[in-house]
């Protein structure tokens, strides 16, 4: 089975493509380079000893989208991860947004509906949630007004896509990530920011090496258990497994929706003082830290409700938080030597 998965050289994106190289799926990477590197690809092989066909495409141009198609009639499957995903720059910048998150879905899903049928599955966000209500989150949980270009992005893509598999033999699985974390256990792959870090791990592990002098703590007036923001922090492997199996699904035709939806976090929400702990514990690092303001944006707290993914998908996050950190740290150490 030939699975294309744009955005492959990504974060989540590679790790998607280990697993499903380890189920043995032909996979076709595209991505455009913009935020990963062709290195990654040597990751890949190392850990699966397989190298994935990669295409460099600029998802934006629709004759390169439909060329492509025309040369890969037989794809089975798209994992659709390829987009712009910062929150801020988002604001600066929203017109890159909605090229770069919109056009592509269009273009894409505009050559999938040429197919008798075809699966599909979107990287969405807990972001199109807001600050919910009620904690854990379940997928019935009111879209909130997004609250940047980027998430915004995100609860348009779930929008035209809920309107296109009404309309088209496109079967769709949305997965709403909450924080991804961590790398691969072999140190080949995992995050590579570019720049300043913006989330929080990266950012984390780049000071508890020296490269940054210390984290800023964006806050520690909410009204949590120690007054810093909660989020859901989830093994990018735990992930990238949920996306396979979601595939699976679809493939053989075991969705009982045309779209169906998934919250993919561990269930269990960690605030940023405790992430710091974890960190420290599993590093044997003390973390420089300071608290500064809030950061414009942010909700206080998010975490899963994983009970439709744990029954409908069979799947469950296993590592935890200390796991998934060490992981970090490991991967972090490595792109450093
Ligand atoms: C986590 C917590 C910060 C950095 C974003 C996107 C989301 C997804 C994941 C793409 C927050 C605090 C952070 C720092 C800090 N991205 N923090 N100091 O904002 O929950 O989610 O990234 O899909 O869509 O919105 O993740 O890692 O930026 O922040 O105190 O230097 O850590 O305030 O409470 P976030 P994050």
């Amino acid at each position: 089975m030939k699975i294309v998965v744009t955005g492959g050289l990504g974060f989540i994106g590679s790790h998607t493509v280990v697993e499903l190289q380890n189920q043995g799926f032909e996979v076709i990477i595209i991505d455009d380079l913009s935020n990963s590197s062709l290195k990654v690809l040597d990751g890949i092989q190392n850990i699966t000893g397989k190298i994935p066909a990669f295409e460099k495409l600029d998802l934006r141009e629709k004759d390169k989208v439909q060329d492509f198609f025309k040369r890969h009639h037989d794809v089975s499957g798209v994992i659709h991860f390829a987009a712009s995903k910062a929150v801020g720059e988002s604001v600066e910048n929203p017109l890159l947004y909605y090229e770069n998150n919109i056009n592509t879905l269009v273009y894409i899903l505009q050559e999938l509906q040429q197919k008798p049928e075809a699966s599909f599955i979107f990287s969405s966000s807990c972001t199109v949630y807001g600050q919910a209500e009620k904690m854990p989150i379940t997928e019935d949980a009111s879209i909130q007004t997004a609250m940047s270009p980027y998430g915004n992005t995100k609860q348009i893509g779930e929008e035209i896509i809920t309107d296109v598999a009404k309309a088209t033999n496109i079967n769709t699985i949305l997965l709403r990530y909450f924080n991804p974390i961590g790398a691969h256990s072999s140190a080949e792959i995992g995050e590579l920011p570019l720049g300043v870090p913006q989330n929080l791990v990266p950012f984390i592990t780049q000071t508890g090496l020296g490269l940054r002098k210390e984290l800023s703590v964006y806050g520690d007036d909410y009204p949590t258990p120690d007054g810093t923001a909660v989020r859901d922090y989830i093994h990018v492997v735990d992930l990238a497994k949920a996306h396979v199996i979601a595939l699976q699904r679809l493939l053989n035709k075991k969705n009982t929706a045309k779209v169906e939806t998934f919250n993919l976090g561990t269930g269990t929400g960690s605030s940023v003082l405790e992430v710091i702990h974890a960190f420290e514990k599993v590093s044997g690092k003390k973390l420089p830290y300071k608290i500064v303001a809030r950061r414009e944006g942010d909700i206080t707290s998010a975490y899963a409700n994983t009970d439709k993914a744990n029954t409908i998908l069979g799947w469950k996050a296993e590592a935890t938080l200390e796991e998934s950190l060490a992981s970090a740290w490991k991967w972090e150490q490595k792109i450093r030597k």
